[in-house]
């Protein structure tokens, strides 16, 4: 594997269906649903850009237009706006659609996140290392989440992916990782399982939406046999690289993790989010209050 060079690129694979969360997702991409005032896929662009990143790569699909057309000059809205004064809300317009140099690559069947990433390939160097964000999977940290992943990295000349610590009952819904810390919240990689049966987990440390990846990752990806779904998972080409004996390295991320491809996930951003909303959060606030007195009297 040749130098880990500086990272700038930002793969987003947005192409999956989002069935947990139908009929809101039939012909709205889930990505694009809103906590609070913003799309969730803006908040994790927005991540990407406060951790140094400069090129996104969407990985799109069929019905995911939205996407596009939110990081879009919208010419006629900013008109009307104009015309209106409101210029704090043209403001708003225009920083959303001068935000991110973008290219659009299409999956054209939606056959897994390791197949999105392989689609990617093309727009990537092949001594480039590059971060992946899922879509769907919202992050508040006081540092970008990706950031930790991506100095470790440049320090160990090596791939990391994020993990967090989910309930027992959790694990057979995510990648689980077998790891030997290295350090604080640092783990090398030995095994990882893509959705273990409980009892079979190798650890509860369960891998979330970001990456820090090589691009010689994208052969193995090529070589992973799709799963009993049909889908070609990531996961299982990280678990040959490991048994080539490849360096992987995983660290948990800190901070709140919101999985706004599921109902609940949703929900409890928008909440959240909302307190921490400076328009929207006392009153909010307020509102809950009463609401648990209702549902909960003493
Ligand atoms: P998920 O597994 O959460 O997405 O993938 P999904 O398949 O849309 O979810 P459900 O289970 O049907 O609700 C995580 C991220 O990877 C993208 C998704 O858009 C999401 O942002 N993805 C997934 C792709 O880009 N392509 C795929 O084939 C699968």
């Amino acid at each position: 594997m040749k130098a880990f060079r500086r990272i700038r690129k930002a793969i987003f694979p947005v192409a999956g269906l989002g069935t947990r969360f139908l009929p809101a997702t039939k012909a709205l991409p889930k990505e694009m649903l809103p906590v609070v005032d913003k799309p969730v896929i803006q908040y994790i662009v927005e991540e990407a850009l406060a951790a140094g990143l400069t090129d996104i790569v969407f990985i799109t699909g069929r019905g995911k237009e939205a996407i596009e057309n939110h990081f879009d000059v919208s010419l006629e809205l900013e008109r009307i706006l104009e015309e209106r004064q409101e210029l704090e809300k043209l403001q708003v317009v225009r920083d959303t659609s001068h935000m991110v140099h973008v290219a659009y690559v299409r999956q054209k069947v939606p056959q897994g996140l390791g197949h999105a990433v392989l689609c990617a390939a093309p727009f990537v160097d092949d001594d480039e290392p590059f971060a992946v964000f899922l879509g769907d999977d919202l992050i508040m940290a006081d540092v970008p989440a990706i950031q930790p992943l991506i100095a470790w990295s440049q320090e160990v000349q090596a791939p990391v992916i994020g993990v967090q610590s989910v309930s027992q009952a959790e694990v057979s819904a995510y990648g689980v990782i077998d790891g030997v810390p290295v350090h604080a919240g640092v783990y090398r990689v030995r095994r990882l399982v893509e959705k273990p049966p409980t009892e079979a987990a190798p650890s509860r440390l369960a891998i979330i939406g970001r990456y820090v990846l090589h691009p010689d990752i994208f052969s193995y990806i090529e070589a992973t046999p799709p799963d009993a779904r049909g889908e070609i998972q990531l996961t299982d080409a990280l678990q040959v690289w490991v048994q080539d004996d490849r360096p992987l390295y995983a660290i948990e991320i800190q901070g709140r993790r919101y999985d706004t491809g599921s109902k609940l996930g949703f929900l409890q951003a928008n909440i959240e989010l909302g307190l921490q909303h400076p328009d929207v959060g006392p009153a909010l606030q307020a509102y809950l209050r009463t609401l648990l007195r209702r549902i909960q009297p003493e």
